[in-house]
């Protein structure tokens, strides 16, 4: 945890910019597996983290804006309880660890929402994504359970994104730990792309420097030689001589600030021709929009940039063909890069994505595109100095979305599909790294995991 000054300053902020009512939060609990027992690794509410720090079970917390005071909800031990998880620090303990000066039995939760139900008065809530949690709020407010998510406070969610967007230096400093973590992952993951090894092998070595810097992954690894399928979980391939080893993953620290990194490696060492031109095309794409970051410029605008440099490069290399604004414009590069530039990234992975994409990634200004492609992009907004984002460009060649497009002939004055036709086997190529917009420009975080082709290739090759 940090000091608990930082909490009760968040605290404070987020007291001040909303208006009247209560602010409900309610903790996660442990989510079975396969029965109430046997659960997934256990993962606090990231909101509840990030105004509370606490990071246990079964807790809750109410702050009343008319009044302002706040309550922390939680139940404390017995002795059955000590003799199965040990010794455990008191709700007393943990309310002083955050600065909250009321703690209650996690009960009483009950008694002060029904009173507040009762006198009429909001109650703020984000939009809950775990069951139990829906339940709670469904019975202590009374609404029906398909209802919940719809009646999360708006007012709430915006004064949460405001807050969690700009990232402190102690924040800073978390999610750097997290990204020099991933940078050891990514390392061995590079060094053991060798044909012969299994894509599990990879998923275990990585997945076990993540648990021994003291937290976990920060999202399932994507560690694939079939990297064209953006979000592929499957690790049972076996590596060959030339395929190309995607791995998309990153760590979270004891503290739960996430990195999140792709590095595209060819087994063996060495790339092809054809895969180094596609390679040296994404870098070029990754870097140019990196250069880009500075407050006031849009992601958005960015994304756009990218498209537009990817889409030059295809062009070079005889895949795409004709005006490349228009082809941008209208989408045609979306069958090669047909998801978004990138998303914030903070205390979650997709820092926020439970409040709403939209609440995260774009504004009253900047809307989301209704264009294939475009349309994916978690995050269009102006930059502001503090954001953290990723920005992580691909190309891919898809065979079932290249069959759609050449079957309706789509786009056929800017892709040349006799040419793609070519790449069928290619696989797909991702290179992504975690960047901090800063007062005038941009600062790439944490040690630099390889990416040129000559460091890859130095690396695949050890
Ligand atoms: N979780 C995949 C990515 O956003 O990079
Ligand atoms: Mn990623
Ligand atoms: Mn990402």
């Amino acid at each position: 945890m940090f000091a608990k000054n930082v909490y009760s300053e968040r605290r404070k902020k987020l007291v001040s910019s909303l208006s009247t009512g209560i602010v409900f939060f309610p903790g996660n609990g442990n989510a079975p597996m396969n029965y109430t027992s046997n659960v997934y690794p256990w993962r606090q509410d990231s909101n509840f983290l990030y105004f509370f720090g606490l990071d246990y079970t079964n807790m809750a917390a109410i702050i009343d804006l008319d009044s302002g005071t706040e309550h922390l909800f939680g139940n404390d031990v017995n002795i059955d309880d000590i003799i199965w998880m040990g010794p455990q620090i008191s709700t007393a303990e943990k309310a002083a660890l955050c600065g909250v000066e009321n703690y209650h039995p996690y009960h009483e939760i009950k008694e002060l929402i029904s009173l507040a139900v009762k006198s009429g008065r909001k109650i703020h809530f984000t939009p809950p994504y775990r069951a139990e949690n829906k339940i709670l709020l469904s019975t202590l407010t009374g609404l029906p359970v398909e209802n919940i998510k719809n009646n999360a406070s708006v007012e709430l969610i915006k004064a949460i994104v405001a807050l969690r967007s700009v990232k402190d230096e102690l924040e800073i400093g978390e999610i750097e730990k997290a990204i020099n973590t991933g940078w050891n992952m990514h390392t061995t993951a590079m060094r053991m792309a060798k044909q012969g090894i299994v894509e599990q092998e990879i998923a275990a070595a990585v997945e076990s420097i993540a648990l021994a810097a003291g937290g976990m992954l920060s999202f399932p690894a994507i560690i694939s030689i079939r990297g064209e399928t953006l979000h592929n979980h499957y690790h049972g391939n076996t590596l060959k001589e030339n395929d190309l080893l995607l791995v998309d993953t990153g760590a979270e620290t004891a503290m739960h600030y996430a990195s999140d990194h792709t590095r595209t490696t060819p087994v063996g060492g060495k790339f092809t021709t054809k895969q180094k031109d596609i390679y040296e095309a994404v870098l070029e794409t990754l870097n140019t929009s990196i250069h880009a970051i500075k407050p006031g410029v849009t992601n958005y605008s960015n994304h756009l940039l990218a498209a537009t440099t990817l889409t030059s490069r295809l062009k070079d290399l005889g895949l795409m063909k004709g005006d490349i604004s228009s082809a941008v414009e209208q989408g045609a590069h979306a069958l090669f890069f047909p998801h978004g530039l990138g998303h914030m990234m903070g205390l979650d992975v997709h820092d926020m994505e439970d409040l709403g994409e939209d609440y995260v990634g774009y504004d009253d200004e900047i809307r989301r595109s209704e264009v294939f492609g475009t349309s994916f992009l978690r995050l269009g907004r102006r930059y502001e100095p503090g954001f953290v984002l990723t920005v992580e460009p691909g190309c891919y060649f898809i065979p079932a979305l290249i069959d759609q497009w050449q079957g309706a002939n789509k786009f056929a004055e800017f892709i040349n599909y006799d040419k793609i036709n070519e790449y069928r086997d290619f696989g797909g190529i991702r290179i992504e790294d975690d960047v901090l917009v800063t007062r005038d420009g941009y600062q790439v975080l944490g040690k630099p995991i390889p990416k040129s082709v000559a460091e890859v290739e130095d690396l695949a090759s050890e």
